[in-house]
């Protein structure tokens, strides 16, 4: 994978593909975590020429069809802020001028999502290099993160996603034992993940609704709890292993509104009760120079009175001593709410590519910028 580091962009036109899909409410970016993440490789490449086109999705509109709610237009006001520069934003891939643009939302141009050859030509023919810097929709196979990587005259990787592919094989690539904590509320939609990394890890500890379907699988009660009987065999099989670590002292509650809550040991959950957060016990997974990854809440964090699993678990995978790589929506929404990203040793961008990545998927734009 050819990496921005190694393409000649001295006065080039570069055509940037980056992800800028923050929340924002009433036009205010409520995080601007992805906006900070790209600014490097933004600053990179202006150092070399003026001509820069930034390109990205927010949210998911109607093709085809302009909505406010959803243009870059605070985005780009964020970056002119930052970067002390007047940035143009513009409606059509016609538009893009000398200096600093951004396009408005791609995800407003028909065929983005069908990754038309139509849109993914312009997009590939406008610029002298198209840089690919969104991993985290690196997982969808749309014409700015596929097609246009493939048909642009010259195209490769930029600097944070270069990074985001070189951290995750790391962690995958087993050179250190790698333990694995995976939480989040079903095993179904999780099963390619937990598939790939018992294959590959010493220990996979479960949390969230997940634990509660291999609890159940290994013969406990777990009373009112959610569970998925139809993953029940396949828990059991992966509990086989000998590699799934399961809690032993659960959270429980008559309803997550209840307002109520009880500390038990994991045999003692009464039939009204349901589990809703778990103690996570630090000794089973406290291994020294060990890769650590992560993925999912352990309990339903947003609640107070079930938040203790998770925010112990952040606790200690800041304190760890090891490479820690964590990702997906959730758990990057726990990191913020209870440390500081700072304090990990990778907090990956994305959220669905994340869970893709380590399930070991290949990513349509990681495919294209291996042929390239
Ligand atoms: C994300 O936030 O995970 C990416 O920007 C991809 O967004 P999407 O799920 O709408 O494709």
């Amino acid at each position: 994978m050819k990496s921005l580091k190694d393409v000649e962009l001295t006065n080039k036109s570069v055509g940037l593909r980056v992800d800028l899909n923050v929340p924002i409410d009433n036009g205010e970016i409520v995080s601007s975590d992805r906006l900070s993440a790209v600014l490097p490789t933004i600053i990179f490449i202006l150092e070399k020429t003026e001509n820069l086109c930034l390109i990205s999705h927010l949210g998911r509109p109607k093709e085809g069809h302009f909505d406010e709610s959803l243009s870059l237009d605070p985005i780009r006001i964020w970056f002119e802020k930052r970067l002390n520069r007047n940035i143009s934003l513009i409606n059509s891939i016609d538009k893009v001028n000398k200096g600093l643009n951004i396009l408005e939302n791609i995800r407003f141009f028909e065929g983005e999502s069908s990754n038309s050859d139509n849109l993914a030509n312009l997009l590939a023919n406008k610029f002298d290099i198209y840089v690919m810097e969104a991993f985290a929709t690196a997982h969808r196979k749309s014409a700015s993160t596929y097609g246009a990587i493939l048909q642009a005259k010259e195209s490769c990787a930029g600097l944070l996603f270069h990074q985001e592919v070189h951290k995750l094989n790391l962690a995958l690539s087993m050179t250190k034992p790698l333990i694995s904590i995976v939480g989040g509320s079903k095993v179904s939609t999780k099963l390619a993940v937990l598939k790939n990394l018992l294959d590959k890890s010493k220990k996979v500890l479960v949390g969230g609704g997940i634990a509660n379907t291999f609890l159940k699988a290994a013969g406990f009660d777990i009373g009112n709890s959610i569970y998925e009987e139809s993953m029940l065999s396949i828990c059991e099989k992966m509990l086989n292993t000998d590699k799934v670590i399961l809690p032993e002292r659960v959270i429980i509650s008559e309803s997550p509104s209840s307002g109520e809550s009880f500390f038990v040991d994991v045999s003692d959950v009464r039939s009204e009760m349901m589990i809703l957060d778990l103690e996570f016990k630090k000794e089973s997974i406290s291994f020294v120079n060990h890769m650590f990854i992560w993925n999912g809440p352990l309990g339903i964090f947003e609640i107070d009175i079930f938040s203790k699993g998770t925010r112990d678990l952040v606790k200690f995978l800041e304190e760890i001593q090891g490479e820690v790589i964590a990702g997906g929506g959730e758990t990057i929404y726990a990191i913020n709410k209870f440390s500081n990203q700072k304090k990990f040793s990778y907090v990956s961008t994305a959220g669905g590519a994340f869970i893709e990545f380590i399930s070991g998927k290949k990513l349509p734009s990681v495919v294209a910028l291996g042929v390239k």
